[in-house]
Formats: structure tokens, C-alpha cells, sequence
């Protein structure tokens, strides 16, 4: 979800302001994805790498958590929406811990779309959290495989994303999901997150739909034929 303090900043604004609107943007763009039979939505809210921003905005970033569980969790929980957060709870307050398991607990139960908020999250500290807890279970290196692996990863009680989009304009992928990405489809916007609605992500789905999704194997006859026509 990027783009946040520049979309701020245009309007002369602070970032945490631009945070703010990207909170909207998210309750939105959550409730349209379950609108299109979208089952599950992991976000980046907060990487392992964004402590190092200026105090005052990592405060405000979780200051900004509070009220907008405050805010929506009513909501969302009303439209059917399962939250789960993503991310090493360690290092943050426990009143943000306790606005987590609030807001996992008092929806536990739905079953529409799953939102996953990645929060202090990193997917290298997930590969390396993974890794510990297998060893910690005292896993043989025989029994260690890809599925036993994805176990103990942090968003094992989803499937993989099959679409990954990353707003405002960067070209990469900055840590986010490196496990399960593996053969997500990717899809590069301008589009600074706080404007990001129906329109763009639409435009994201179409964009999806083109792709001829082959997982390392040999293109199927039909679509060599379909593009040679
Ligand atoms: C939001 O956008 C990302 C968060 C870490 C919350 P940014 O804060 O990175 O916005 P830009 O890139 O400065 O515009
Ligand atoms: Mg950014």
C-alpha cells in the first residue's frame, strides 16, 4: 500500500495524513474484493525495515492503528470480513497487541474474506521464523519439504497469492511475501494508495486475466494455437 506520504505531500500535507486516507483506501478495497468473490487479501502496512522512519511517523503509523480498529472493526466484522495480522508482535506496544487480538478475535468466525495485515512484517523474518519454529519442533532435514516448510510460515492458512499489486509506482517488491510469491502474477501501478478504488483494482483484475499462468511448464497447445490465430 505505497504511496501514502507522497499522496500527503502533494496537498501539502503530513504523511501521517496520507496514512490516514490510506486507511479509508483499505476498508474500501477490501470490501470491493469481497464484492468480486475474492477470498483472501494480504496487505503491507508496516515492514520490519519501516522502524527506521522518523519517530513521529512510526507513532502515528500506530496511533493510527488504534483508532481505525476503533473506527471500522464493527464494520468489517458486520460484512463478513476475517482479520488476521501478519508480523513479529514482539516488538510492538501491548495496546496495539491487544487492538490485534480484538480485532482477530471478534472475527474469527467469518468467512467472506480473509484480510491479512501485514504488520512488522518481513517475508525474510517469515522464512527465518519458519525455519526456527521446524527446528524448535525437532524436524529431521529428511523431513523437511516445500509443504512442511509453508507449515510453519506465518500465512500458512492461506493459499498463494495468485495476484500481487504494488501501488505508487516502484518497481520491486521491497520484502513482501518472497515465499509465497513465488508464481503470483505482477501488477506495477502509478497509482498512489490513498486513490486506489474499484477503478484500479478492476484494471489490476483485467490485467490478470490476460496472463497465461504456466508455472514453469510448457504453454498448452490451445494457447499456441490461440496465438498463432
Ligand atoms: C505507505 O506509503 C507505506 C507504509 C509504510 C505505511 P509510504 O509512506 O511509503 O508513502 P510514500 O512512498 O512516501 O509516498
Ligand atoms: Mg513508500
Amino acid at each position: 500500500m505505497d504511496g501514502n506520504g507522497r499522496w500527503a505531500k502533494r496537498r501539502f500535507m503530513p504523511r501521517v495524513f496520507g496514512h490516514k486516507q490510506g486507511v479509508d483506501a483499505l476498508v474500501r478495497t477490501v470490501l470491493a474484493c469481497a464484492d468480486r468473490g475474492i477470498e483472501y487479501l494480504t496487505v503491507f502496512a508496516f515492514s520490519s525495515e519501516n522502524w527506521k522512519r522518523p519517530t513521529e511517523e512510526v507513532s502515528g503509523l500506530m496511533g493510527l492503528v488504534l483508532v481505525a480498529v476503533s473506527k471500522y472493526l464493527g464494520k468489517l466484522a458486520a460484512d463478513g470480513v476475517r482479520i488476521r495480522i501478519v508480523g513479529d508482535r514482539g516488538q510492538v506496544s501491548d495496546k496495539l497487541r491487544q487492538a490485534w487480538e480484538q480485532a482477530e478475535s471478534s472475527t474469527r468466525h467469518n468467512t467472506r474474506i480473509t484480510l491479512s495485515v501485514a504488520f512488522n512484517y518481513g517475508g525474510r523474518w517469515d522464512i527465518v521464523q519458519a525455519c526456527r519454529r521446524a527446528i524448535a519442533d525437532g524436524l529431521q532435514p529428511d523431513e523437511l519439504d516445500e509443504a512442511r516448510l509453508n507449515s510453519y510460515m506465518a500465512l500458512s492458512y492461506a493459499p498463494d497469492p495468485d495476484l500481487f499489486i504494488r501501488t505508487g509506482g516502484e518497481l520491486r517488491i521491497s520484502n513482501f511475501l518472497l515465499w509465497q510469491a513465488a508464481y503470483s502474477e505482477l501488477v506495477f501501478t502509478e497509482c498512489l494508495w490513498p486513490e486506489f478504488g474499484t477503478a484500479e483494482l478492476d484494471a489490476a483484475l483485467a490485467q490478470y486475466a490476460q496472463r497465461e499462468r504456466r508455472f514453469g511448464a510448457v504453454p498448452s497447445a490451445s494457447a499456441d494455437e490461440a496465438a498463432t490465430c
